[in-house]
């Protein structure tokens, strides 16, 4: 029997292409960059699995030419980029890789918030610029921690981790913005739930866990930072779609807010004259809240074996529902 055939979007950890190559005909994209989209039409036409980036979107027309396709296995635990209605009406089983990277990307959640509240960009700058000239009584201020408010909306496994780590070491109160109850941030961490308009009113530090959906799609726009406290810092860990990235920039330039801590982007990478990539009161990063060594590996096992049971016709480990 001919074995099927796997195309890989780009080189992931080893043990998961290990895990692949075992049982199928693994085609790699081994370019830095991810497939154009006539290269990723015509590498997946012929395929019964795809292991897919968050950077490949994977849609009707692509699943349309692709007549054997089983499973599409994201590398990532959000899915935004597959069209997940057409491959339900497809018969295409659509995995993701929670859990395992819930802790690596609360800890950089965690990073950007530290990194942005205590100016480390600008502050930075100052001293390997050639700029620091002596100890500043008034330079470099930040903004506290300990005791002031978190507002997490997103309360799923990833905010109630970055929930836990800054009630317990910050002694920060905790409000959150999700649609049902967290039992337990609410019974072990003191949490709150409330409304978006109450979280933005009343936390200092703002930071974003949920899904990019129709509803979250562009949630934090002008008004929304205008509701912001003055001193507020924002993070996002999440997905740049769902903040007006202009209107961002905006309250940043006018001080509305103090500072913001980005992980994501819309797009990515940000357009080479994006503002946000100059402004002084902005930590960026490029996406990489999974990214360590135990992770990586993890979310590659569990895309790999994503592939082969949905290649194998039995239900995915981790199924996107
Ligand atoms: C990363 O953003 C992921 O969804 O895993
Ligand atoms: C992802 O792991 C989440 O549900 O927050």
């Amino acid at each position: 029997m001919s074995r099927r055939r796997v195309f890989v979007t780009r080189i992931i950890p080893e043990n998961g292409l290990e895990l692949l190559r075992a049982q199928c005909e693994v085609d790699l994209w081994e370019d830095a960059l991810p497939p154009p989209r006539d290269e990723l039409l015509r590498h997946a036409a012929p395929c019964s699995g795809l292991l897919t980036m968050l950077s490949d979107p994977i849609d009707g027309d692509l699943m349309a030419a692709c007549p054997d396709l089983r499973v599409v296995s994201n590398y990532a635990v959000g899915t935004d980029n597959i069209d997940r209605e057409t491959a339900r009406e497809r018969g295409i089983a659509v995995g993701n890789t929670p859990g395992v990277l819930t802790d690596a990307t609360a800890d950089l959640a965690v990073t950007l918030l530290l990194a942005a509240a205590r100016c480390v960009p600008s502050a930075g700058h100052n001293a390997t610029s050639g700029a620091w000239k002596t100890w500043e009584p008034c330079g470099h201020i930040g903004r506290d921690l300990v005791g002031q408010t978190l507002g997490i909306v997103g309360m799923g496994r990833i905010g109630y981790a970055v929930a836990r780590r800054l009630a317990r070491g910050f002694d920060m109160q905790v409000l959150y913005h999700a649609r049902r109850d967290h039992e337990e941030a609410e019974r072990v961490l003191g949490a709150r739930r409330v409304s978006f308009g109450e979280l933005l009113e009343q936390s200092d530090f703002v930071s974003v866990h949920t899904p990019l959906t129709a509803e979250t799609s562009g949630m934090f726009d002008a008004a929304a930072f205008q509701r912001m406290r003055p001193g507020a810092v924002f993070v996002n860990t999440a997905r740049g779609g769902v903040v007006v990235q202009s209107d961002l920039v905006q309250a940043l330039r006018e001080g509305s807010i103090f500072a913001a801590g980005l992980d994501v982007t819309d797009p990515e990478p940000p357009a080479a004259d994006d503002p946000l990539l100059h402004l002084p009161n902005v930590v960026l990063l490029p996406h990489i809240g999974s990214a360590t060594v135990g992770t990586r590996g993890r979310m590659a096992e569990i895309a790999a074996e994503n592939v082969l049971a949905g290649l194998g016709g039995r239900p995915l480990p981790y199924a996107v529902t």
